[in-house]
């Protein structure tokens, strides 16, 4: 099947090369000529694991091309729409000016029988103003969000935990004539994962939406929780790895996203559980999500402790010391910053008198350009010369494995805080390291 794909970041460009490795016919469109140019050179635009083989397997299919024009998207029977959706500036609310501007772009470009589906993250409510805005086209809107993880993003693509079809739907919530029509197409697209088992829900506009922000909201709030019972192992003397472990043999619990420490960043949990509340507000009921203010406060919270606890390590000021930052990338496997809380520590940390040297695998042109006050290194052992503190971060598997004998040799001081739980205390306490964590003794 012909297929166009809007807006070529994270999501649209692993989308588009997934689609072709899918068997259809598929081209990207952003208004980046820099970044449609080089996914055109079957260069990824950005660090994610298996998208250059991705793209090169669709390239040597001759299925995938990608463009600044909008009119490529004329003779395509499905057009994903895949921008992004960030934190209005000074507010709460998504800025939706990216979605507006593909959707205005696109629409002199379809032709009736045609389906518009919306893969970005939108407050509730979005899609049903679009689909008003198709009736003269005759193509169908479907809300189709998308659930995949940046660093497993080719894999969640080609191989989803579920899909999920929001339709157009009568009086009775059935969908339509057109309704069913879109979802036998969308069968069709997706005829590969569907044939794996992948589980399908179908449903109304706005539940496709709010599934969406649900499950982030219920991520963010995993993971705010098991913080929140760092804060209390912090005042008691218990370890929260432990804690962790122990109420994750509950399967009704589960272990994963109980990892405590620096907490959630990137471009999609921070600005979600906001835009979630902006719009819970806008619709008279923001008492339903006020818990999600405090999962925000919570998280950021993390932050400002590891600055203190850089503080306490170093005997109460870390001004005019040397402080190595492992990690800038707001998770291993990846080089986005978006919100990273490495990068908002590292910050802190140097605002409040400390030389900071920031090292990453991946993420440090990106880093560079948008923290041009802190200092970089290109390894672990650049960037922890001479420190008087290494934090970790993010947990880059390079970063899991130091030695802490070998490390302890080129350091002034042989402090480390361990910001992701991640490092084994015992094996630095007995290479001589002062070892902090957040929420462990
Ligand atoms: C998140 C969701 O996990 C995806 O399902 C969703 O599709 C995506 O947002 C999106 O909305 O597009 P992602 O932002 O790639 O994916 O990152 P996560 O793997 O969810 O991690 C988010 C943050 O939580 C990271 O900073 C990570 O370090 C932190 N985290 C994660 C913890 O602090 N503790 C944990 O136990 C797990």
């Amino acid at each position: 099947m012909r297929v166009s794909v809007i807006g070529c970041g994270y999501l649209g460009a692993v989308h588009a090369a997934s689609m072709a490795q899918l068997g259809h016919e598929v081209v990207g469109i952003d208004v980046d000529a820099a970044k449609t140019d080089l996914l055109a050179s079957g260069t990824a635009p950005f660090y994610e694991p298996g998208l250059p083989e991705a793209l090169a397997a669709a390239r040597a299919t001759g299925r995938l091309a990608f463009t600044t024009d909008p009119a490529a998207a004329a003779g395509s029977r499905v057009h994903f729409l895949c921008v992004g959706t960030p934190q209005q500036h000074g507010e709460f609310r998504a800025d939706l000016t990216y979605v507006e501007d593909a959707f205005a772009a696109l629409l002199p470009h379809l032709a009736p029988g045609d389906l518009v589906v919306g893969k970005s993250t939108v407050p509730v409510g979005t899609a049903e103003a679009l689909a008003q805005r198709l009736t003269t086209t005759g193509a169908t809107l479907v809300w189709n969000p998308e659930f995949l993880r940046e660093g497993f993003a080719v894999q969640d693509t080609l191989h989803p935990d579920r899909l999920v079809y929001g339709l157009p739907t009568d009086a009775e919530g059935e969908p339509t004539a057109d309704g069913a029509r879109a979802a036998a197409v969308l069968d069709e697209v997706y005829a590969q994962p569907l044939a794996d088992g992948t589980p399908l829900v179908v449903c109304d506009y706005a539940t496709a939406q709010l599934v969406k922000v649900a499950a982030n909201s219920f991520l963010a709030t995993k993971i705010s929780f098991i913080n929140a019972m760092a804060e209390l192992c912090e005042s008691t003397g218990a370890d929260v790895t432990r804690l962790a472990d122990a109420i994750g043999y509950d399967d009704r619990i589960g272990r994963r996203f109980l990892n405590a420490g620096l907490g959630f960043g990137g471009g999609c949990l921070p600005k979600d559980i906001r835009a979630f509340m902006a719009r819970a507000g806008e619709l008279g009921v923001d008492q339903a999500l006020s818990f999600l203010r405090e999962v925000d406060a919570i998280n950021m919270r993390r932050r400002v402790r590891m600055v203190d606890l850089a503080r306490e390590v170093c005997g109460g000021s870390i001004v005019g010391l040397r402080i190595a930052v492992l990690g800038a990338a707001f998770k291993p496997d990846s080089d986005d910053i978006r919100d990273s809380p490495a990068l908002s520590v590292a910050a802190q940390m140097q605002l409040q008198g400390a030389h900071v040297t920031v090292t990453d695998p991946q993420a440090l042109p990106n880093a560079r350009a948008a923290w041009p006050g802190l200092a970089y290194a290109d390894t672990a052992e650049e960037a922890a010369a001479d420190a008087d503190v290494v934090l970790l971060a993010t947990e880059w598997p390079e970063y899991r494995r130091l030695d802490p004998a070998a490390l302890g040799t080129v350091v002034a001081h042989r402090r480390v805080l361990d910001g992701r739980n991640v490092l084994d205390p015992r094996a630095w306490r007995a290479a001589g390291w002062t070892y902090r964590a957040l929420g462990r003794p």
